[in-house]
Parts: structure tokens; sequence; C-alpha cells
């Protein structure tokens, strides 16, 4: 099967299709939704609070990353692998933002980064074009700056769509290949979408976009909980792993478990 190339996703936008998008954080989950047809794996800082433990995307480094991405990388024949630049490694200069996305393509196998930011990174993503690092734009609701912007909102309401609209137009000048949008009106993000010739995605941004992402936890049903209102869940993992595990401890624990056909 041949590599989703950055062209693909283009032609798509071009010939009015869509793309699907999800996180993976592993080897089983790369594979498998690589193999289900997936255009692009997300190596997310969103494995912060979904791997790691943590409650945000913030206290996730570099070197925690890395790993998770290689083998994503690894396991992944034909999606294209997108790793988040986390928190702190991307935003102090356009040199450190280089440096971090050179580790990703070098050491995390990655063949793209997405940084989160607006139109003051324009001359970020430029050098990081330049370099030859393709770079994905995730505007509107950035987890990264949740403190800066008073928590899980929309962004993008009412006057506010210019801002947005001007934020995408400025990145994808600067060389981004595709503009990711965070909860968006999604009459906001049909303009963002119209404004730029790049692909777009959205994670609650409507479904005028080129692509949709999803966090897979959310998506597949792991993490339990409240849902945001912009996840689709497809399947009940949570479910169906508590009851594996019950079964297997209550097996373990009334003696049937090995039985003859487990034992050598
Ligand atoms: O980290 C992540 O999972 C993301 C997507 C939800 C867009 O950035
Ligand atoms: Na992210």
């Amino acid at each position: 099967v041949a590599r989703i190339r950055i062209h693909h996703l283009h032609q798509a936008k071009a010939k009015g299709e869509h793309f699907a998008m999800l996180t993976a954080y592993d080897q089983y989950t790369a594979e498998i939704f690589d193999q289900a047809g997936i255009e692009v794996l997300l190596v997310g800082d969103s494995a912060s609070n979904n791997v790691f433990g943590n409650e945000t995307s913030l206290p996730v480094t570099v070197d925690e990353l890395l790993p998770l991405c290689r083998a994503v990388a690894r396991s992944a024949r034909r999606a294209l692998v997108v790793a988040d630049l986390p928190f702190g490694s991307y935003e102090v200069s356009a040199q450190q933002a280089v440096a971090t996305g050179v580790r990703f393509l070098k050491e995390g196998l990655a063949h793209a980064v997405k940084i989160e930011g607006g139109k003051f990174y324009a001359d970020t993503v430029r050098a990081m074009v330049q370099a030859g690092i393709p770079v994905m734009a995730h505007i509107g609701f950035t987890p990264q700056s949740e403190h800066a912007l008073g928590g899980y909102r929309v962004q993008g309401r009412g006057d506010d769509a210019a801002r947005l609209i001007e934020d995408a137009v400025a990145l994808a000048d600067a060389g981004a290949f595709c503009v990711l949008m965070e909860m968006v009106p999604a009459a906001t993000a049909a303009a963002v979408d119209a404004a730029v010739d790049v692909p777009t995605v959205g994670i609650g941004a409507g479904n005028a976009t080129t692509g949709q992402v999803l966090v897979w936890q959310d998506m597949a049903g792991l993490r339990g909980g409240k849902m945001a209102k912009f996840v689709k869940q497809y399947a009940d993992l949570r479910t169906s792993l508590t009851n594996a595990a019950k079964a297997y401890g209550d097996d373990v624990r009334s003696g049937h478990f090995p039985g003859p056909e487990h034992s050598f």
C-alpha cells in the first residue's frame, strides 16, 4: 500500500472529498487504525491526559512523546504520521521550533508535526517548512493555552471569526500544509476552509472541513466519563475491557483458569 502523502490530502480538498484522522500512541492502535484505512494518525500531546495520567496536555514532554511517536510510525504502513510539538518546545523562537521539529522527524520518525497558535507563529512555520519539516497549524481552541483562554471555550464566534480567518490565511501563506480547527462554530470553520487553499481538519468544527479528527479513546469509548459535545462514540471499549478483566479475575479466583487446554 502506498503511503498517504501531503499531496493526497490536498487532492482530497480539491475533489471535495474528506479524510479521517485519529490519535494513536502505540503499536496496536497505530496498526489497527492504519489497516482500517484512517488516513492520518496524530501522536497528540493529548497523550498527556490519555496515556500519562495528567489532567491536561501541558505537562507532557518531548522526551515522553518521542518513543510513542516512534512506535506509531513503525507500526503504520499507509497513514501519514503527524506529531504534536508539546507545550514549551517551540514557542521560544523559530530556532527552537526547528530544533524540536527535527527531533520528531529524526528520532520520532514522524512525517509532519503540528503546533498550536495563530498568525504570530507564521515566521516559525516558515522556518520549519524551510528546514524540511511539514507543519500542520492548530487554531481555534488550543488546549496548550487553556489557562490563557480561560478554559475550554468555543473560539471564533461572531466578530472573532475574522481573527481565525486571518490566522489561517497567514499560517497557510507561511507554508502550513493543513489547518486544524478545534471548537469553532461550523459557519466560521466553513469560512476558514473557503479562505485557504490547503486542506482543513476539524474537531468540534462542523462538517465543512476536509478532514475530521478525534482522540481515539473518546471515539472508541475507552475513557468513560462525560464526553465533549463534539465526540461521537463508535464503541464501548471501557465496558468490554471491564467485563474481560472481571471475567478473568473471577476465573482465576475460582480456579477455572488456566484449564487443561492452557496447560503444558
Ligand atoms: O492532541 C490531540 O489529540 C489533538 C487533537 C485532538 C486535535 O491535538
Ligand atoms: Na494536541
